[in-house]
């Protein structure tokens, strides 16, 4: 509602960095066929720019984590509350995040997918907070790695506020 939000990338900036992970992605995977899974809900906006900018073919996956916790903490349970509807093995996946923060949700995501027997397990998020950092988790693909703030838009929300924001931009306190 009254939130005071702070631009931290435009959304020029945004879809300029988007567009270069596309690139770079497709070049990576020569002509293979690559799996995105997006991870529901905040990765959904940068998922679907991601993958309009890949030349590869690409098939698009959905699933949706929950860590419980508050607002902007999470306790570090990871549960999966929608899983996929296709089975992976031998595929090449590619995750699609928004954020990694902790790392927990990513770790367990990757050793799921990789113990179904996907043929490879890449991440791609679009922030990544080092500083957050519990586990050891590194993404393949990363748009900005940024400070510890808490940031919202482009997918990524406060109590399911500013997902729809164009922009990233940072929640001041
Ligand atoms: P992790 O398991 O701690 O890495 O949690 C990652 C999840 O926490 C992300 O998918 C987001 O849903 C949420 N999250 C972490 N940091 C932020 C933030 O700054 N803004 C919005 N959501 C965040
Ligand atoms: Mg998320």
């Amino acid at each position: 509602m009254g939130d005071k939000l702070k631009i931290m990338y435009t959304e020029e900036e945004t879809n300029k960095r988007i567009r270069e992970l596309g690139e770079q992605i497709s070049r990576d995977y020569g002509d293979r066929e690559i799996t995105i899974i997006c991870i529901l809900k905040g990765a959904s906006f940068f998922a679907c720019e991601l993958a309009k900018r890949i030349d590869n073919p690409v098939n698009m996956e959905f699933m949706r984590c929950s860590s419980y916790g508050n607002e902007t903490q999470s306790s570090g349970e990871v549960r999966i509350v929608l899983d996929l509807d296709n089975p992976i093995k031998g595929k090449d996946v590619l995750v699609v995040e928004d954020i990694i923060d902790t790392g927990r949700t990513m770790k367990t995501l990757v050793g799921t997918l990789k113990n179904r027997g996907a043929n490879s397990v890449k991440v791609c998020t679009l922030l990544d907070k080092p500083e957050r950092r519990v586990v050891d988790i590194k993404a393949d693909y990363t748009g900005f790695v940024i400070p510890d703030k808490f940031v919202v838009g482009y997918g990524l929300d406060y109590a399911q506020r500013h997902r729809n924001l164009p922009y990233i931009a940072e929640v001041e306190v």
